[in-house]
């Protein structure tokens, strides 16, 4: 099967995430990026990103380095901007019509709870087979992403 990692990363998490994933499953790994950077500094990027979920607003996004439709299935990546998806993968579902393919998805977060995020996707992918919730490298949940990486992988080659 042709599969696609296709995720978004602000700050590394989600793309250490995605590039395990993609090699553990010899996917292709593609990453979602923001036309315009942005801002700098924590306190900012929490402001206006949080803005941007909370509104779910879909900030423009440069055309991908590979056509998300060429694949059969897509894993999608996302860190939890406040309680919801980021919003550039608001973006990537808005800009391509592939939201059927899309059969899992990992996301990254600070807390211990994506359970709104899953939410909010799954009002817009309606074959989500399998999640997983994995933690920012600085919280105290991050101890237990590697078994929980592990076992995602492992039902996504079931899946196979
Ligand atoms: C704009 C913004 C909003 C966030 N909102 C949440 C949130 O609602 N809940 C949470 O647990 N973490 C939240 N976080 C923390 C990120 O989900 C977490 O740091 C994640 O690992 C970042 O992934 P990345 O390194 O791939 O960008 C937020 C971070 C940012 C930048």
């Amino acid at each position: 099967m042709n599969r696609a990692v296709i995720f978004y990363s602000l700050d590394g998490n989600t793309k250490d995430a995605a590039q395990k994933i993609a090699e553990a499953l010899g996917a292709a790994c593609i990453e979602i990026e923001t036309a315009e950077p942005m801002p700098d500094g924590k306190a900012s990027r929490i402001l206006y990103g949080g803005m941007l979920s909370s509104l779910k607003k879909r900030p423009p996004i440069k055309p991908l380095a590979d056509d998300p439709e060429s694949f059969d299935e897509i894993i999608l990546g996302t860190p939890v901007w406040a309680w919801k998806c980021a919003a550039p993968v608001r973006s990537f579902l808005a800009d391509y019509a592939v939201a059927d393919k899309v059969t899992a998805v990992f996301t990254c977060s600070g807390g211990a709870d994506d359970s709104k995020c899953i939410a909010d996707l799954k009002t817009m992918l309606p074959n989500i087979r399998c999640t997983v919730m994995l933690a920012d490298r600085n919280s105290t949940y991050a101890n237990g992403n590697a078994v929980r990486l592990k076992k995602f992988i492992a039902q996504l080659r079931d899946a196979e």
